[in-house]
């Protein structure tokens, strides 16, 4: 199973359309079965970013499209307007895996937060599965290098990380930080996507997206520049070290 994942895109005054336009053509190169846009899809949570949001978005050929909303998403009460948008349904299966999506904004916040219940939701989602097992949310849920200070991340993150554990959770795509990078522990692979079409960048200053490829030899990701290399994610800890 192929699975793109993108993030924040962040329609509105610093949506960068050149960049969007190629990622739509790369990634319909690469016949994802399932695309994870992992939030911030407006910049402000407005009626026209998300219309403009929505009709370009429907440029990417893939019968999966998984979207979850981000902090920018429920500016100026964009929660209730979302799901006119985008179907925000949270629990996803291909043939390979079982994909839950996690709703970490909320209303005019722009820290993250699971919850006691999310967390005891997710683990009865779980509890019965053979398949690999995928969690998307929209914030970070581990501090992320080259971003700054530490700030806006999952205030409950301890808890939603012995959750995971508990549920024996593959692997974690998050968004946020607007920078790739991955952590490994023992088992939980957690993987975050840059911003696809902000002009915004952390660290890495490039727009891109994650490709990951789910087999039985297991999980393998890799970073796209947009219009450029495809580069694995140690590489990228390599650069950060010269
Ligand atoms: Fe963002
Ligand atoms: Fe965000």
């Amino acid at each position: 199973m192929r699975l793109v994942h993108i993030s924040d895109l962040h329609f509105g005054s610093r949506f960068n359309e050149t960049a969007f336009e190629s990622a739509v053509e790369e990634i319909n190169s690469l016949e994802p079965d399932a695309l994870v846009v992992s939030g911030d899809l407006s910049d402000d949570g407005l009626t026209h970013e998300f219309e403009r949001a929505r009709d370009m978005l429907k440029g990417f050929k893939c019968k999966n499209l998984i979207v979850c909303p981000g902090n920018h998403d429920y500016r100026n009460t964009g929660y209730l307007i979302l799901k006119d948008y985008f179907s925000l349904k949270q629990v996803y299966e291909t043939e390979v895996a079982k994909i839950i999506v996690l709703k970490t904004a909320r209303p005019d916040k722009n820290e993250g937060e699971v919850g006691y219940r999310q967390q005891l939701w997710l683990e009865k989602q779980f509890r019965d599965t053979g398949k690999t097992r995928i969690v998307v949310m929209h914030h970070h849920l581990i501090p992320v290098p080259d971003t700054g200070v530490e700030r806006d991340t999952v205030i409950d993150a301890g808890d939603v990380l012995a959750a995971l554990k508990r549920s024996k959770i593959d692997l974690v795509l998050c968004g946020h930080k607007h920078r790739p990078w991955k952590w490994d522990f023992e088992g939980l692979k957690i993987m975050h996507a840059g911003s696809l079409s902000d002009i915004r960048l952390r660290g890495f200053f490039h727009n891109s997206y994650n490709i990951i490829d789910v087999d039985e030899k297991g999980i393998h990701g890799t970073v796209k520049v947009i219009g450029g290399d495809e580069l694995s994610f140690d590489v990228l800890e390599k650069e950060r070290m010269n």
